[in-house]
């Protein structure tokens, strides 16, 4: 069988498309160094950050001398400024062109935050003295915009004032922990390793935790997976100061859905789950292990719903 899809083959075609989805997950996140607000250009231009920095909802009819193209080549990306090993926070950052011109102040840029409706805005204001400059470039880069892994955002980049229909829009995602470059950098991202060993008799999992962040208590649970993990009441907290990185968990049954949870207590952090009975695995074959009297709190079928 040999598809053909223009000049290439359908093997070329699939590389490609292989090729691409690898470089999202795999592409590195530009570093900063600090972050704020940066003008390029050729003339005496004065560039500064506005003080008030609130979102224009009202806009103005454009003058008919205003060139359309005023704003032009927004370019979102997202940006990683690193205070030592893994101590990484990831930023919006903007570039965009302002052509200079007498009707135009400044420009304001916002990210608002889809998921939370947040908007962070930043208002940037030209000055200069000599109105031969009119006509001329200034590339601005702003990228002062703090996100979380994963967020979604929409910016746009308007005129002050803001005038209505020249203003620039863009969808972008922030890189997930799916991202190797943020999953190595962003604290939240690592959610540490877990193993177990099970003692039967006292009907305990013993849990070993590591490649957790060190300096943060840890969280350990049993739960059920059915669609969500729900809590059995078997929790414990490794506190950041002890050395000791395992816990003993009790259960009732070791049942097909029965997982064990890890997540560092820090907001937004990553859980790591390990679900090791799910195919009946483990020590403990066979379903003789699953389904016991009926007088035990919870048969195999009412608790996991399979
Ligand atoms: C934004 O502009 C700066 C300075 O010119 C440049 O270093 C950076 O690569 C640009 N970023 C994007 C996404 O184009």
């Amino acid at each position: 069988m040999h598809y053909h899809l223009g000049r290439y083959s359908f093997l070329e075609w699939l590389m490609v498309i292989i090729l691409m989805f690898g470089m999202s997950y795999c592409h590195s996140i530009q570093r900063i160094k600090e972050y704020g607000l940066t003008c390029f250009h050729t003339g005496g231009i004065n560039c500064k950050k506005a003080t008030l920095a609130k979102q224009s909802f009202f806009c103005r009819t454009p003058p008919r001398s205003l060139p359309s193209d005023v704003l032009q080549n927004m370019k979102v990306s997202t940006v990683m400024k690193c205070s030592g090993k893994r101590w990484c926070s990831l930023y919006i950052n903007v570039n965009g062109t302002a052509i200079l011109n007498e009707h135009v102040r400044g420009v304001e840029i916002c990210v608002m935050t889809i998921s939370s409706s947040q908007t962070q805005c930043e208002s940037v204001r030209f000055s200069h003295k000599s109105k031969n400059l009119d006509g001329h470039k200034v590339d601005i880069q702003l990228n002062s915009f703090e996100v979380s892994i994963g967020q979604q955002v929409y910016v746009t980049m308007k005129t002050l004032p803001n005038f209505c229909y020249v203003e620039l829009e863009k969808y972008h995602s922030v890189e997930g922990c799916d991202n190797k470059d943020v999953e190595n950098n962003i604290l939240s991202c690592l959610a540490g390793k877990l193993d177990y060993t099970i003692n039967e008799e006292k009907k305990s999992i013993t849990v070993q935790v590591s490649d957790i962040i060190e300096g943060f208590d840890y969280n350990v649970r049993l739960c059920w997976k059915r669609f969500i993990c729900k809590d059995i009441g078997a929790h414990a907290l490794i506190k950041a100061d002890n050395s000791v990185r395992s816990v003993n968990l009790n259960y009732a049954e070791i049942l097909p859905c029965l997982c064990i949870e890890g997540w560092s207590a820090i907001p937004d952090s990553r859980r790591v789950r390990i679900c090791p009975f799910k195919h009946g695995g483990g020590k403990l074959n066979g379903p003789e292990n699953f389904i016991r009297s009926e007088s035990h709190l919870c048969t195999w079928l009412k608790c996991c719903d399979v």
